[in-house]
């Protein structure tokens, strides 16, 4: 039986908190001593951590990088790649940057000021062992709309396929874990704006108002990119994305995204920067991201088996 973390699946709350976190910094200690003295460290913020969610009814995801799930005996899921800067082909200079990093918190609660002080907490004890690379604070914004006033997320799996998309099938390594890829996209929204409404709706491939498909598919549209083939192509993933905006004026999409196999966020992403040979996806002239990592949410079981490790 797939036993994954169940805050993958669960209604998300109005607010979230991404902290990624990498080992390294502000400690002397020797290498080795440094590598000991860290995993057990980890485990032990992890451990309070979730409880600290389960006491707060914060919705939690822990994901690792490659090396963090390895370094705490965590079963290794076929192909998992670090995030590797995808460059467009099209002479355009457009590229998805990858900025890997080792763990990600996601927080989600309807109570900003508990996620505030459950990742502070958190940060506050990895001091020393971990240090924070990024963060974004999100919101969900009107009924799911992404800031270009489009709704994102009407293509979705139904709820009772997302097991099936999201998780890695039992039997394999890794099973009832799922792999994540989080990007901070960074949208030129006034760029955006100037467009027509038949232009943006042509650039995304579904209607402002309510979503509906359009029947006819530019090949420069988001849909003509990211919809499964019949070929099998490009396949299904399970999205949770939602919008932030910075003091500097910075505003975008944070794209958080499960899949049972890593492959096919790869693949997503290289259709998208006309990778294939295929125009580019017309999104990449408006908006590209500022970060992107990949991570590996173990099933419960898994995650406990590590942190008591
Ligand atoms: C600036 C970044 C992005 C924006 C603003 C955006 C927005 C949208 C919108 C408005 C839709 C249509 C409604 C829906 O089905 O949810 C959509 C669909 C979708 N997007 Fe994106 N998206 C972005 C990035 C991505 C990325 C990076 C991927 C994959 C790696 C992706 C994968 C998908 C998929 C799979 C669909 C559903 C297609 C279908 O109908 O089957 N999107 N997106």
């Amino acid at each position: 039986m797939n036993n994954p973390q169940a805050s993958i699946f669960a209604e998300m709350g109005q607010h979230q908190w991404y902290v990624h976190l990498s080992r390294g910094a502000g400690t002397d200690l020797g290498q080795n001593d440094l590598e000991q003295n860290d995993l057990a460290h980890i485990r032990s913020v992890l451990r309070q951590t979730i409880s600290d969610c389960e006491a707060k009814g914060i919705n939690l995801v822990v994901g690792f990088g490659r090396e963090l799930l390895a370094d705490l005996g965590g079963d290794m899921p076929e192909d998992f790649q670090k995030f590797e800067t995808i460059s467009s082909i099209d002479g355009s200079g457009k590229e998805a940057i990858g900025t890997q990093e080792e763990l990600l918190l996601w927080m989600n609660s309807p109570r900003l000021d508990d996620i505030w002080k459950t990742q502070y907490d958190a940060r506050s004890a990895l001091a020393g062992h971990m240090y924070v690379a990024r963060e974004t604070i999100t919101f969900i914004y009107g009924n799911s709309l992404d800031m270009t006033g489009f709704i994102d997320g009407t293509g979705n799996p139904k709820p009772e396929e997302e097991h099936q998309v999201a998780l890695v099938p039992q039997g394999e390594a890794g099973e009832g874990g799922s792999f994540i890829l989080a990007q901070r996209w960074v949208h030129d929204l006034e760029g955006w704006n100037q467009m027509s409404l038949g232009d943006q709706e042509k650039a995304i491939g579904r209607t402002k108002a309510d979503s509906t498909r359009l029947e006819h598919q530019e090949d420069y549209s988001h849909l003509a990119h990211v919809e499964e083939t019949e070929d099998g192509r490009l396949d299904e993933i399970m999205r949770r994305s939602t919008p932030y905006a910075l003091h500097d004026g910075t505003v975008g999409l944070y794209f958080m995204a499960f899949s049972r196999k890593q492959e096919i966020l790869r693949n997503l992403l290289d259709s998208m920067y006309g990778r294939d040979g295929q125009p580019r996806d017309k999104l990449t002239d408006f908006s590209n991201p500022a970060s992107g990592s990949y991570y590996f949410a173990p099933s419960t079981p898994q995650l406990q088996t590590m942190l008591t490790g």
